[in-house]
């Protein structure tokens, strides 16, 4: 019999990504913001109660780095309280439970990958929550997966990519933070390495997603590093080569030309954001490979199917 699988978040960048591929997995019954409130724990209740899942997958986060800092109540809510709500609910009707977190649990101080065994320490508001939720989720003693990715972004939504061409059309000089070394990892890459981990251990243990061996926190992230200045140079090459038809480009580009000139480079200092990022944090994903055999593509390499894969379907749909 096809599994039950509550997915929280599918409005997200990741959410909607997994939306499109549980379904493989078994019967997904999805819930966004307006219908399954994340800070509201009696909603979190009342909703697990009904739908009685064998497998949660929290993709549902307060992922405003900025906005937390003066918002902490609602980030601590969602991204602490409950997931830890959500796991004491699943390991009750004996489900288990999938959820994500973040990079920005480190302090950036390392200058080699961080793997999982390393402490976090996170600098900001957001990091700090999401940590709490992974700690709530760690001691609720549910089976987990707990998946660190980086730097998300997807063709919708809100992120990197979508804000570099949206200003791409409207300055000519763009001034980017070029001291931060990260990974960016599409959210599609995101979902689709969820989904290997699940077959796996579906295939596995043949009647369901025994979690008990491999319980735990894995980073899963784009292979390779850039900077944010890096990222949006490339970004802004492969726009500029790809067709104007493609149909998420030209919404992200209201249809207007890229006038962009010139990326420059400038520090953290300079660009002066109040809220505090870790200058280097680099997932080393070497625990998923080992345990799963799941690797995640170079980052280059992610965003160029980012493109190619929309603009296939983009002329797909034209023909
Ligand atoms: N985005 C990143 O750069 C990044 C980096 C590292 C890790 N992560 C982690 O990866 C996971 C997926 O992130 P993502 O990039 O897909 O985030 P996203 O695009 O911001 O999606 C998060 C979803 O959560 C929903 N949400 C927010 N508050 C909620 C609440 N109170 N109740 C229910 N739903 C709520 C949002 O709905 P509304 O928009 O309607 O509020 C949104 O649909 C998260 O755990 C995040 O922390 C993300």
């Amino acid at each position: 019999m096809k599994p039950v699988i509550m997915l929280t978040g599918r409005n997200g960048q990741v959410g909607a990504e997994l939306l499109r591929l549980l379904p493989q997995l078994g019967e997904v019954v999805a819930f966004g913001h307006d219908q399954l409130d994340l800070s509201n724990p009696s909603d979190i209740c009342r909703r697990v109660r009904e739908v009685r899942p064998q497998l949660i997958v929290n993709a549902a986060a307060y992922t405003a780095v900025d906005q937390a800092e003066t918002d902490e109540t609602t980030a601590q809510a969602v991204n602490a309280q409950a997931p830890g709500l959500l796991a004491e609910e699943a390991k009750k009707i004996g489900a288990v439970l999938v959820h994500y977190s973040t990079d920005y649990v480190f302090d950036g101080a390392k200058k080699l990958p961080y793997d999982e065994a390393d402490s976090a320490n996170p600098i900001n508001v957001y990091g700090k929550t999401k940590f709490a939720g992974e700690q709530a989720i760690r001691s609720s003693g549910v089976s987990h997966l707990i998946f660190r990715t980086s730097w998300v972004y997807a063709t919708r939504g809100r992120n990197f990519l979508l804000t570099i061409l949206r200003l791409a059309t409207e300055r000519e000089e763009l001034r980017i933070v070029s001291d931060q070394i990260g990974a960016p990892t599409c959210a599609s890459d995101v979902a689709a390495a969820t989904i290997k981990v699940l077959t796996n251990l579906w295939e596995r243990n043949d009647c369901g997603f025994v979690f008990s061996k491999v319980s735990g926190t894995y980073h899963m992230s784009a292979a390779g590093q850039t900077t944010w200045y890096d990222f949006a140079e490339t970004i802004l090459e492969k726009a500029g080569a790809t067709s104007h038809r493609l149909e998420w480009l030209a919404g992200a580009i209201k249809g207007r030309p890229l006038v962009a000139q010139r990326v420059i480079s400038i520090s953290t200092e300079e660009f002066g954001s109040p809220t505090p990022r870790p200058a280097y944090s680099i997932l080393s994903n070497s625990r998923l490979f080992q345990k799963f055999g799941v690797s995640l593509p170079d980052w280059h390499t992610q965003l160029q199917r980012c493109f190619v894969a929309e603009s296939i379907a983009a002329n797909l749909l034209a023909h």
